[in-house]
């Protein structure tokens, strides 16, 4: 967010500034949720809903399991949410207490670390590298709970910022190790939609008891909306139900009848999708001659995590330099990785294909 105000002042100060930071889609909300929106907007009536929504909003959520997973989850254990933000405040204050400890990968989503941080409960960071593909293994879960117990574990797939997919196996597995030690699994799946090597399976698949946070954010362009959803184990449902009442009664009226359409947008979204794929085969090809050679290649979400250690042991300068100099915003490694972020930035390419190209041109141009 730093890095977007400095983007955004300089391009006050009218300079052209290409924007790798931004972690939402830039195509707007699909045709069928604007329509639904104005439709409402007709109505003009907008109250609070029940706490963990709309009941047509948790059904048509509830059917997308069945039509995408074919998975059978009744509405009932759907919550929704003020975008996953939200589930992740409500996730934490339902399942752990005060001194709990939560592994989470890293490279991974700061905000994670920041709310467990706010909450009093513990980060356990496991080190994940390119080389495994950034994926936290069995093996990696186990020594750390080993060092000291843990409570719960939130892996998100695909992840940001290193677009790591985790295949099903490999998740049904970490699954399964968790559960076996007692550790509650959190799963981030607010980038399915946005798979373009493997596939994404929910977890949910392989326990009832892990705890899926989604969004309408990403794949369905929806950020500004805030509005997500959860899907709970039974056991779950009535604390999360109390707890959401209390921190913000209902998620927005508007936002959740909109949403409904969301999930008739598909060919309009896997448009958006198909630009996503093409501008991600551009940076592939052209970030290594540039001097960009050290990423993992980007199985999903929006992200390329890129080393700069070829020019720069500092990337919190070096992105700063690089806003400067070449006119390219992106996001400095340490947001991800407290340890070895310094190496390390994030390039997203959910902008347009062309402000990619022109992206990589400058970069090109600046390094030369
Ligand atoms: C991995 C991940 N999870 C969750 C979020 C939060 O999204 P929202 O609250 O809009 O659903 C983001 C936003 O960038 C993210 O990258």
């Amino acid at each position: 967010m730093e890095v977007l105000q400095a983007a955004v002042d300089r391009e006050a100060a009218g300079h052209r500034v290409v924007h790798m930071e931004v972690g939402q889609p830039g195509a707007p909300a699909p045709r069928p949720v604007l329509e639904a929106a104005r439709r409402a907007l007709e109505d003009g009536r907008f109250g609070y809903t029940e706490a963990l929504g709309a009941r047509r909003l948790r059904e048509r959520i509830a059917r997308h399991y069945g039509d995408s997973y074919g998975i059978d989850v009744p509405h009932t254990r759907i919550a929704v949410t003020t975008g996953s933000s939200a589930g992740f405040n409500l996730a934490f204050l339902a399942a752990f207490d005060v001194g709990d400890r939560i592994g989470l990968a890293m490279p991974g989503y700061p905000a994670y670390r920041n709310l467990l941080g706010a909450l009093g409960l513990e980060v356990a960071n496991i080190g994940t590298s390119a080389e495994s593909g950034y994926v936290v293994t069995p093996e990696m879960l186990i020594a750390a709970h080993g060092e000291s117990p843990l409570k719960g574990l939130l892996i998100a797939s695909p992840a940001n910022p290193t677009g790591t997919v985790m295949q099903p196996e490999a998740l049904g597995a970490l699954i399964e190790t968790a559960e076996d030690l007692g550790i509650r699994f959190i799963s981030d799946e607010i980038y399915h939609g946005l798979v373009y090597q493997g596939r994404a399976e929910t977890a949910l698949k392989y326990s009832p008891h892990a705890i899926v946070i989604n969004s309408f954010s990403k794949y369905y362009c929806m950020t500004g909306w805030r509005i997500g959803w959860m899907v709970l184990p039974e056991e779950l449902v009535r604390p999360i139900e109390r707890i959401a009442q209390n921190l913000y009664i209902s998620a927005p009226d508007i936002s959740q009848r909109a949403a409904i359409a969301a999930f008739d947008a598909t060919e309009e979204l896997e448009t958006v999708k198909a630009g996503y794929a093409a501008s991600r085969n551009l940076l592939l090809d052209r970030l290594p001659a540039i001097g960009f050679g050290d990423f993992y290649p980007v199985d999903g979400a929006f992200y390329v995590y890129v080393s700069v250690r070829g020019f720069s042991n500092d990337s919190v300068d070096f992105t700063r330099r690089m806003l400067t100099d070449a006119g390219v915003a992106a996001t400095p490694g340490p947001d991800f990785d407290t340890e070895r972020g310094h190496a390390w930035m994030r390039l997203s390419f959910a902008g347009t294909e062309a402000d990619m190209c022109e992206a990589v041109e400058r970069l090109g141009n600046w390094l030369a």
